[in-house]
């Protein structure tokens, strides 16, 4: 059995030493390409140049570990035993027109389940680790959220104009009476940071119609040891392990600071 605290410390560090050139880069102006006919989506060579450092230095260590990284070729990837699931940057969009507001996130699965998270918001040099059933550090500082809003009136969550388009198309669900039944609605254009908030309960929760596992898994381990939850929808369409089958499919995503708040948006969809 190997060691899997080791390979997590291992892993920290070579985050930490990922996020060092990015910290400069913003400063800059950034070129970057398209990836396909939607606008949205852009690559810098800094998503290229930190997938390939943060896969290298862990394929010296652990040369058998299999790898799911948003740049890389599918045909070169897939689970094994031990798996990481990488987003070099989450928030590119951030990252080139901030400068900030972006994070390294990755995922460790064991055995096909998730089992591990890193989220590293570089800017603000925090470093979140999540470990199933063994608790969240934030810069090596055990954490524990101190308040839980259960009221949707009293709630925030991130919902984007993306969002409502891809659930009114593809769910046929209308996100407008969730979004006038909150205090206030956010869209913080970084995933795993939005629901890295949310594990906080400094956001109550998250609705967004097109996410792929390497923006969620990670910040998803430490939104559940947080006592949060988030499902796929239609939950019904993708039971567990879903994600192992088919990996790079998009899911439409709803997060909650509990299994009550999930719910609570939930039923707020569903209003006719
Ligand atoms: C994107 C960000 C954004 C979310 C998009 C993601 P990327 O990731 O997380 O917040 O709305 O769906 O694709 O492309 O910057 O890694
Ligand atoms: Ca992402
Ligand atoms: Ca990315």
């Amino acid at each position: 059995m190997e060691n899997i605290d080791k390979m997590l410390i291992h892993v920290v560090d070579v985050t930490r030493k990922a996020g060092e050139p990015l910290k400069k880069a913003g400063e800059k102006n950034l070129d970057f390409k398209r990836k396909n006919e939607n606008i949205t989506d852009i690559v810098t060579e800094h998503d290229q140049r930190t997938e390939r450092f943060i896969i290298e230095e862990i394929q010296k260590r652990y040369p058998d570990h299999g790898f799911i990284a948003e740049e890389g070729d599918p045909d070169e990837q897939g689970f094994k035993k031990y798996t990481w699931v990488i987003d070099p940057i989450d928030g590119t969009t951030n990252f080139v027109n901030l400068g900030k507001d972006f994070a390294i996130s990755i995922a460790l699965y064991v055995d096909n389940e998730p089992y591990a998270g890193i989220v590293y918001d570089v800017m603000n040099d925090e470093m979140m680790v999540g470990v199933k059933n063994q608790g969240v550090w934030i810069n090596d500082k055990p954490f524990r959220r101190k308040k839980v809003c259960e009221e949707l009136r009293n709630a925030i969550v991130e919902i984007s104009f993306t969002a409502e388009k891809g659930f009114q198309e593809n769910h046929g669900v209308e996100v407008k009476p969730l979004v006038f039944s909150l205090r206030g609605h956010r869209n913080y254009g970084v995933a795993a940071l939005t629901i890295a908030k949310i594990a906080k309960g400094e956001l109550e929760g998250y609705v967004s119609g097109r996410l792929f596992l390497w923006d969620y898994a990670a910040a998803g381990v430490i939104l559940r040891e947080l006592g949060g939850d988030f499902l796929a929808y239609p939950e019904e369409e993708h039971p567990e392990g879903f994600e192992i089958q088919n990996p790079y499919k998009p899911i439409s995503y709803i997060g909650g600071v509990s299994e009550n708040m999930l719910n609570k948006i939930l039923e707020k969809l569903h209003d006719k």
